[in-house]
């Protein structure tokens, strides 16, 4: 019998520091941890970033090696996040992933954050920290992939593991981005995402209207969106100092549906242009609660197979990069050692 293909994965391409082991593609640990020093600034401070995966990065590889089970002779191959993220994150991820491979003698798979997310959806198993931890059912090729991430929003078509193509994609802001820049309007803190998602659940979400931008093709915009909410809450508090604060679950919930449809608008556009019925959702804003049961119900109106990562496969993570790293193994695509982390990266 040949070894299994153990793969150790780091992620750090922004403020969550994270390390994960596969085998066979099968996720057996995946530690993360998160940074709250930078909620006091009202968003991510790369500086600061970068020192704590400093700090976190050798006790999250240790972690994620003992919750699997593994010692560094099980492994057979290194990857990580060699773009795009904040370059301070990404370089102590990559430098100490070169460094692993290099002292262990193992080849190294550089990984892009964008198409993990995507991929995150073919991970067969639920997160190891929900023990037991369940076979999941996995998109047939091709799928669409809608990434709504806090520095993305795409609609990947998936021709197969490592064969993608952006058909869509926002033309200003992200969708995590107006969530967040919604949130700070109304005076919450950072991440604003999911402060929103707890609110809105409360809310009503017919109570106030907000435009649906018309832009032509695939394509997303959400900054006339984030204006538009601007004027509304200067013109309310002008008359109502109390406004925000009296009417907090609905304006949340408001926002959120239509942050919602215009995701999903495009993805019906998406799917009835390409006849695609596996129809998936990844990135941080994936873990809204909203769109997760609004997803669900257009799959059902329109006829689609639909998956969601769990919770913990869709915020930033290693699972998702050691299952990307696992498909670039299966197809020999390595990287050398000089491969260095790269902030922006066309795929
Ligand atoms: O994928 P991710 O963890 O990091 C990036 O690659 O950007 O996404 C982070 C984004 C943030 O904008 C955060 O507010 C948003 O995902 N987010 C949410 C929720 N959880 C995270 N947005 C809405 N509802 C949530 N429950
Ligand atoms: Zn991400």
């Amino acid at each position: 019998m040949s070894k299994p293909v153990t793969i150790l994965a780091i992620e750090s391409s922004c403020d969550e520091t994270s390390c994960a082991i596969s085998r066979d593609g099968l996720i057996l640990s995946n530690i993360i941890a998160n940074q709250t020093i930078h909620q006091q600034y009202g968003g991510v401070v790369p500086e600061l970033a970068s020192r704590a995966h400093i700090q976190h990065i050798v006790p999250v590889v240790d972690a994620a090696m003992k919750k699997a089970g593994c010692t560094t002779t099980d492994l057979t191959a290194i990857a990580f996040t060699q773009s795009p993220g904040l370059i301070g994150s990404l370089l102590v991820g990559s430098e100490f992933a070169k460094s692993l491979a290099l002292a262990l003698d193992l080849p190294l798979l550089a990984v892009h954050h964008m198409q993990a997310h995507v991929l995150a959806n073919l991970i067969p198993n639920d997160p190891p920290s929900l023990a037991p931890a369940p076979r999941r059912p996995v998109p047939s090729f091709p799928f669409l992939c809608l990434t709504v991430s806090g520095g993305h929003t795409q609609i990947v078509l998936c021709h197969s593991p490592l064969h993608m193509e952006v058909i869509g994609e926002t033309l200003d802001d992200a969708a995590g981005e107006a969530f967040d820049k919604s949130a700070k309007l109304l005076g919450l803190p950072y991440p604003g995402g999911p402060l929103i998602d707890k609110y809105a659940l409360e809310g009503n979400p017919a109570r106030f209207s907000f435009p649906e931008p018309q832009i032509p093709g695939l394509n997303f915009s959400f900054s006339g969106l984030k204006t538009a909410i601007l004027y509304f809450l200067q013109d309310h508090i002008a008359t109502d100092p109390g406004f925000v604060y009296a009417n907090l679950n609905d304006i949340c919930a408001s926002i959120q549906a239509r942050i919602i449809s215009i995701l999903l608008n495009k993805l019906k556009k998406a799917a009835r242009q390409t006849g695609i019925k596996d129809c998936c959702i990844a990135g941080g804003v994936s873990a809204n609660s909203g769109l997760r049961s609004a997803f669900r119900e257009t799959g059902l109106t329109e006829g689609w197979k639909t998956f969601i990562p769990p919770f913990e496969y869709c915020t930033d993570n290693a699972a998702m990069i050691a299952i990307t790293g696992h498909y670039k193994f299966l197809a020999g695509d390595f990287a050398p050692l000089s491969v260095s982390a790269s902030a922006r990266a066309e795929w």
